[in-house]
């Protein structure tokens, strides 16, 4: 008797698991330590043992792949992040009591556990369109005449930033040399912000406790402080946007005494089209201007709807050409090499983004961070390092601080470099500067060492020039036809020339 009502207990609770419908709206809320709340929502549909539906992150919302629900047991996969770097989420796990009792596995990450309770079938969906406005042009804001220089704390902080750390790395930055080297923006980059008080007025969480007196503080430097958010509802870490207080946010990054706002499309992909984002850039870009302040306008849309053919014209001083850099040579050289096509619209005022350095992170060698510097340099690409300038050895300061290959960055002609020739992974990159010089890079994507030169014409020279070695900071012996050097896997020559005409 006793095995058959168990058996029968086993029975039910199965077909209870098997009963259960899936579809519907959960959510998974997951406490920061600065006392906000990120909120996911699983939006499922289930037929069978086919489960579909979406995952509505903060910055967008993504299809579910390869969905079952077996049993009680489920298990599905959604894509993460902007190609080319995108990754994938896996999530597995059982029904119990009406919950989704569930385990997050995202590349290298350790798993992490959750539960999502079931929500009304409007929570996480995107609130309405607000309406765009007509089209027109932002005047120039008088900045940025050559790229932006400085730090922006995602890239090794990311979440784990706040007001005390910002103050040591501007006391870094006047200590260590940056400063005078040129490095003047400290960026704060998402997870500062909490809500909105009663008047709508954006507040900052625990970890920013008064960011007019931060700015005091950075400013007291002779350093500019800047700041982040969305034109969404929500920033791409779950975080409060701008999304309809765009003109109050503008006015009180100027009260607050902000230099520079990086705006970043993240949940705004979720109201708008592709096709709405000049004019919803544009609305920031005006708020900016009413602000009172001049307010630095770094637009971060991973180089969607070619940003570049309009940024200029909603007063952007720069615009994100792809999606996120990581830490390693693929994704830096894949990011970096892959931005020839894009020179002409790079000019003093409005740059290219091809994102921030990872300069001294750790995942690449010193000559790998040498190339990402002298690459990012030749692009005339903002140099907004991102690594811990709290704790910078000598060799990664070398590489930041280099004022010949600052230069090049900065020369005020503003010519974005373009690729001369490719001939397997050698590439020679050519870059025209104000004072009638020419840089010449000579990088070898290989994995063995590999001689790379050039030819006087090929550069429009007739006779030798002068050239000088921006690494080792030496005059180097020109030949009479032209130039060449055996350079190091991964590695790059940067050459200044001079006369020759
Ligand atoms: C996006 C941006 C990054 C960073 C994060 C912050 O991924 O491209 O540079 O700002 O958001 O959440």
């Amino acid at each position: 008797m006793k095995r058959i009502s168990a058996l029968l207990f086993t029975i039910a609770l199965t077909a209870s698991a098997w009963g259960a419908d899936l579809s519907g709206h959960w959510v998974v809320e997951t406490h920061n330590n600065d006392g906000t709340t990120r909120k996911t929502f699983l939006m499922l549909k289930q037929d069978g043992e086919n489960l579909t539906g979406k995952v509505g992150f903060a910055w967008a919302d993504q299809d579910i792949r390869d969905g079952s629900f077996q049993g009680d047991k489920l298990s599905f996969v959604v894509a993460y992040g902007h190609p080319p770097n995108e990754r994938l989420i896996h999530w597995s796990g059982t029904v119990e009591n009406d919950e989704l009792h569930l385990t997050e596995a995202r590349g290298r990450r350790a798993p992490e556990e959750m539960i999502a309770k079931r929500t009304s079938d409007d929570a996480g969906n995107p609130p309405e369109k607000l309406p765009v406005p007509e089209l027109h042009e932002v005047p120039y804001n008088g900045l940025a005449k050559t790229p932006q220089m400085g730090w922006n704390s995602w890239n090794h902080f990311a979440g784990k930033i706040d007001d005390k750390t910002v103050r040591e790395i501007a006391d870094a930055m006047v200590a260590n040399g940056m400063k005078a080297a040129g490095y003047i923006y400290v960026n704060i980059d998402d997870t500062w912000e909490l809500d909105r008080d009663a008047n709508g007025e954006i507040r900052t969480n625990k970890k920013f406790p008064d960011m007019k007196a931060l700015a005091d503080y950075v400013h007291s430097k002779g350093l500019k402080l800047g700041i982040y958010s969305s034109p969404g509802p929500l920033t791409c870490a779950g975080y409060e946007g701008s999304y309809g207080h765009e003109a109050q946010d503008a006015k009180t990054y100027a009260k607050w005494g902000i230099d520079y706002l990086k705006y970043d499309w993240c949940s705004a992909g979720r109201i708008y089209q592709d096709s709405d984002m000049r004019a919803v850039y544009q609305k920031m870009g005006d708020a900016l201007q009413a602000s009172g302040r001049p307010i630095f306008f770094s637009l971060c849309q991973y180089g969607r709807d070619n940003s570049w053919e309009w940024a200029p014209k909603v007063g952007g001083n720069s615009w994100r050409t792809t999606g996120d850099i990581q830490d390693n040579w693929k994704s830096m050289s894949t990011i970096g090499f892959g931005q020839n096509d894009l020179a002409k619209w790079a000019g003093p005022g409005h740059w290219n983004d091809p994102d921030m350095l990872e300069v001294g992170n750790g995942g690449m060698t010193n000559a790998e961070y040498r190339t990402h510097m002298s690459l990012w340099s030749m692009l005339s690409s903002p140099l907004l390092a991102g690594n811990d300038l709290r704790h910078v050895g000598p060799d990664i300061l070398a590489i930041l601080e280099n004022k010949d290959v600052i230069a090049i960055d900065q020369d005020t002609a503003g010519h974005q470099a373009t690729r001369l020739k490719k001939d397997g992974d050698s590439e020679v990159w050519t870059k025209h500067l104000a004072n009638g010089d020419t840089a010449i890079a000579l990088f070898n994507r290989g994995g063995a060492p590999a001689k790379i030169g050039v030819e006087w014409p090929e550069i429009g020279l007739h006779k030798k020039p002068h050239l000088r070695d921006l690494w080792s900071h030496r005059s180097v012996k020109a030949e009479k036809n032209g130039y060449s050097a055996t350079v190091e896997s991964h590695g790059v020559m940067l050459v200044r020339v001079s006369g020759g005409r």
